[in-house]
């Protein structure tokens, strides 16, 4: 399945992607408008050095039809588009087929395809019956042709197993996963394993907290911050909290040093030799990364370097995957539950 060092990923039936997938989330809350000419150039370098997959959603606002016009620019098949379907969460109760279907065929016209790659589904409150049924239609449209492949993202391990235990044919699952949040070992990444279901990792870089710009820098303040950095700002507090993320971003940098990288890269290269996962979301505004994240494939951390992790990132997240997110706390206050309305801006 996943021979390590590679930078492709196989998942079925001769589809395969890149193990570092650009996240589009940035991109909803970026400057659009006139900069879509510059992001269509960039994103379209990305697919030239060989970062040929791109992560979206039909709640990120313009995101799917960039997607699209930059796959447009290469042969069929020579880039990868990985949407999602995120049902607002007041719809959830009484969600009929032919909504799901409606949502679908938005993502179609907006990346501007026959049939999507990958569609992963999400639901916002597992109290809310009605998901199972929802992957049941969207296998429909998959057999009708709409969707190549099935997958999740944020379900957990006892809703991924009944999923699977209800035969569909999911084959992956969406989740954060990063020497902070060590979430999916909890069970998840065994599960995944073994009924051979891919993960696809995001907050790697913690929204960029682990990057080298934030070594020696004052906790910010949340204002100025984009909604990625203000989500993961929550996590490095359960983790410690800023002075503790100051002596992680420290040991990251000897290792990287070690191996000629920068921290960023030791921690998508950690995620990316966990058992399960199938490829690192790397949130992906523009190029400016391409060369640094470029190097992830070109080392591998050996076992002084993981014992440097584990010794001085011990106080990662535990439990089950977007548990404190799906709680009322206020994890779950920076959500946006109803952007089928208004999408991500
Ligand atoms: N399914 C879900 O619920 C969910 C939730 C969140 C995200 N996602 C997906 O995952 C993607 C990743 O987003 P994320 O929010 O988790 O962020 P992330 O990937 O942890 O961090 C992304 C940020 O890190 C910085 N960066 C990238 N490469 C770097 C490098 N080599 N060195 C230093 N900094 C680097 C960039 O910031 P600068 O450009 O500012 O430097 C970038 O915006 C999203 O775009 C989205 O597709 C999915």
């Amino acid at each position: 399945m996943r021979p390590d060092g590679q930078r492709r990923y196989e998942l079925a039936g001769s589809y395969d992607f890149c193990r570092v997938i650009n996240g589009g989330w940035q991109l909803s809350f970026a400057e659009q408008g006139q900069e879509t000419a510059r992001i269509v150039e960039e994103w379209s370098g990305l697919v030239e050095a060989g970062f040929t997959t791109f992560d979206v959603a039909d709640i990120y606002s313009g995101v799917e039809q960039i997607a699209g016009r930059v796959a447009a620019r290469f042969s069929p098949g020579e880039v990868q588009v990985h949407t999602k379907c995120v049902p607002d969460r007041s719809l959830l109760p009484g969600l009929r087929a032919t909504d799901l279907e409606a949502m679908i065929d938005g993502s179609l016209k907006r990346i501007g395809v026959e049939r999507l790659d990958l569609v992963q589904f999400h639901w916002w409150d597992f109290k809310v019956d009605g998901w199972i049924e929802s992957l049941h239609t969207l296998d429909r449209l998959r057999e009708a042709g709409k969707i190549r492949h099935l997958g999740v993202t944020n379900f957990d391990t006892a809703r991924l197993s009944a999923l699977l235990d209800a035969g569909l044919p999911v084959r992956t699952n969406q989740v954060q996963y990063s020497l902070l949040d060590r979430r999916p070992d909890d069970g998840l990444a065994t599960v995944c394993r073994r009924r051979g279901v891919a993960l696809l990792a995001y907050g790697t870089l913690a929204g960029g907290f682990m990057g080298e710009r934030w070594i020696g820098v004052p906790r910010p303040d949340v204002d100025g911050l984009n909604r990625s950095l203000v989500k993961y700002l929550l996590i490095v507090d359960e983790c410690g909290g800023w002075d503790a993320q100051q002596q992680r971003l420290k040991t990251l940098r000897a290792v990287a040093e070690k191996h000629g990288v920068d921290p960023a890269g030791v921690a998508v290269r950690w995620v990316l030799e966990r058992a399960s996962v199938a490829a690192a979301i790397v949130g992906a505004s523009g190029a400016h990364h391409l060369e640094r994240n470029e190097r992830v494939f070109r080392f591998r951390l050996d076992s002084e370097d993981h014992h440097a992790l584990e010794r001085d990132f011990p106080d990662g997240l535990r439990g089950e995957v977007y548990g404190l997110e799906r709680e009322s706390g206020r994890h779950a206050s920076i959500m946006r539950y109803e952007l089928q309305q208004a999408p991500d801006a």
